[in-house]
């Protein structure tokens, strides 16, 4: 199941794969268009969207081997939703999620602070999301099993923000792309696997990183 689907992207290239995919959202919009993108790319048999919150869902018990996120349990109610994916889940199942997560408090008080939202203003979509904390790491570790937190991301994503640079950036090193969206989307991934080494080099870099990929397991 993916949790926070929105447009079915990723539910859809998951199919496409060989996966059968449960995408559920909140959005009826979203889910509306998830279903289009899948009818066109022949996957409704692989298919199955459903528009409802993620903290209360309509499947049975044990139902799914994994329970994927992308950048959507910060929007939810963490306690809610977790404990709802571990009922969803079959013993031995899968939750692994890509989330914003600030290892350091300090580190994200900062970010909060006045003097540098306004420099980059934080994105409020809904009421409920936050960036994730050490504290729901713990939580996810007190909910779940065999838990393991990577952290992803330092400099890319402020880089990313900062447009002229980003763009500069991207004309002097990818000068040979056919068009510039190509160009951005291999800089941006350039620029990511820039953090990959330097926490790989330097592991205490942790508390500097915006995001984290976490994988746990239902006992
Ligand atoms: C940042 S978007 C990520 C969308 C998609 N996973 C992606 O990677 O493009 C967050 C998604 O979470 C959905 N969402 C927010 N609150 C939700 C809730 N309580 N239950 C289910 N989905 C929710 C939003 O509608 C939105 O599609």
């Amino acid at each position: 199941m993916e949790i926070g689907c929105g447009n079915g992207e990723l539910s859809v290239w998951l199919a496409k794969n060989g996966a059968e995919v449960y995408g559920l959202d909140i959005s009826d919009e979203s889910i509306k268009i998830a279903e289009a993108r899948s009818r066109t790319n022949n996957t409704t048999a692989q298919t199955h969207f459903y528009a409802c919150p993620a903290e209360h869902t309509p499947f049975e018990d044990n139902f799914f081997d994994i329970v994927f996120i992308n950048v959507s349990l910060h929007h939810l109610e963490v306690d809610l939703a977790l404990n709802e994916f571990k009922r969803v889940l079959k013993p031995g199942g899968k939750l692994i999620a890509i989330e914003p997560l600030a290892f350091s408090k300090t580190i994200q008080n900062i970010r909060v602070s006045k003097l540098f939202t306004k420099l980059y203003p934080i994105r409020q979509e809904t009421p409920t999301e936050r960036i994730l904390l050490i504290d729901d790491l713990r939580l996810i570790a007190t909910i779940f099993t065999h838990t393991i937190f990577i952290p992803y991301r330092i400099f890319s994503p402020f880089i990313y923000k900062i447009k002229p640079l980003f763009l500069f950036l991207t004309k002097i090193f990818f000068k040979r792309e056919p068009d510039l969206e190509t160009g951005k989307q291999k800089m941006n991934r350039a620029l990511q696997r820039g953090d990959e080494k330097l926490l790989k080099i330097f592991p205490f870099l942790k508390f500097l990183s915006r995001y984290a990929v976490i994988y746990a397991e239902k006992e």
